[in-house]
């Protein structure tokens, strides 16, 4: 399978012009995106805007079911997810999210910040698992209505932080080889040069306080918060 000749076509959220700001984080496991999404919620909330914290798969009760069934180590399982059926099952959890809970708080003016979102399709079933970038972002397209974030911070930049570290796997996709999590990551990589005008990539080696006051500053401009530099 070959990627790298996938055309991609990419439109943003705010071009269906809602009121809100969709901001996603993507990272491998150990990133720390979730913490930076903690860090970037409270920070939000204590300029007074209203935000919805969000996470992928999952967030609604259905995506939620989806959730477990992508996630769970099942020993005794003889049939296996296959590729195509994993990233079918990424974008119905994404389907339910964006319909139920993300669209109507964007129409309504709120910041979402969503932990995952489509890069994680391109990168671990795209570049991962190898089902052709187009066809993911083909089917993604169709289950969330062509809704794209308006900036995406990809976590981990040149850091230790962006390797699997050796642990034992919390979860299916986690348990892949350490030749799976490369791909992925080079997979960030690739995605973040191809959609440099939507995807930050963020060096993390500074550690968490410096990683969040950058993640900052950029959504700040975005938001065009004067008290940002206060
Ligand atoms: P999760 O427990 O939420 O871990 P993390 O803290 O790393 O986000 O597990 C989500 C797993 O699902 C993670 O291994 C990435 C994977 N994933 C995909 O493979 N494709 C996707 O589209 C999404 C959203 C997640």
């Amino acid at each position: 399978m070959n990627n790298k000749g996938a055309d991609i076509h990419f439109e943003a959220g705010n071009s269906e012009g809602h009121g809100g700001l969709f901001i996603s984080l993507e990272g491998v496991e150990t990133s720390g995106k979730t913490t930076q999404a903690d860090l970037l919620v409270s920070w939000l909330k204590t300029r007074g805007y209203d935000v919805l914290q969000t996470r992928e798969p999952g967030g609604s009760s259905v995506s939620e079911l989806i959730r477990s069934l992508l996630l769970r180590v099942d020993q005794d399982s003889d049939e296996n997810i296959t590729p195509q059926a994993e990233t079918l099952l990424f974008a119905a959890s994404r389907a339910q999210l964006v319909h139920n809970v993300i669209r109507p708080a964007l129409q309504s003016g709120t910041v979402v910040v969503c932990d995952r979102y489509i890069d994680s399709s391109l990168a671990y079933q795209g570049f991962g698992l190898g089902i052709p970038l187009a066809d993911i972002w083909d089917i993604n397209l169709f289950a969330t209505g062509n809704l794209m974030p308006d900036l995406t911070f990809v976590l981990g930049r040149g850091s230790k932080l962006f390797s699997a570290d050796e642990k034992p796997a919390d979860d299916r996709i986690e348990a892949r080889s350490k030749e799976f999590h490369s791909r992925v990551r080079r997979g960030y990589h690739s995605l973040a040069q191809r959609f440099s005008d939507r995807i930050v990539l963020v060096d993390t080696r500074g550690g968490v306080r410096r990683t969040a006051q950058y993640i900052r500053g950029i959504v700040g401009e975005r938001l065009n918060d004067e008290l940002v530099r206060s």
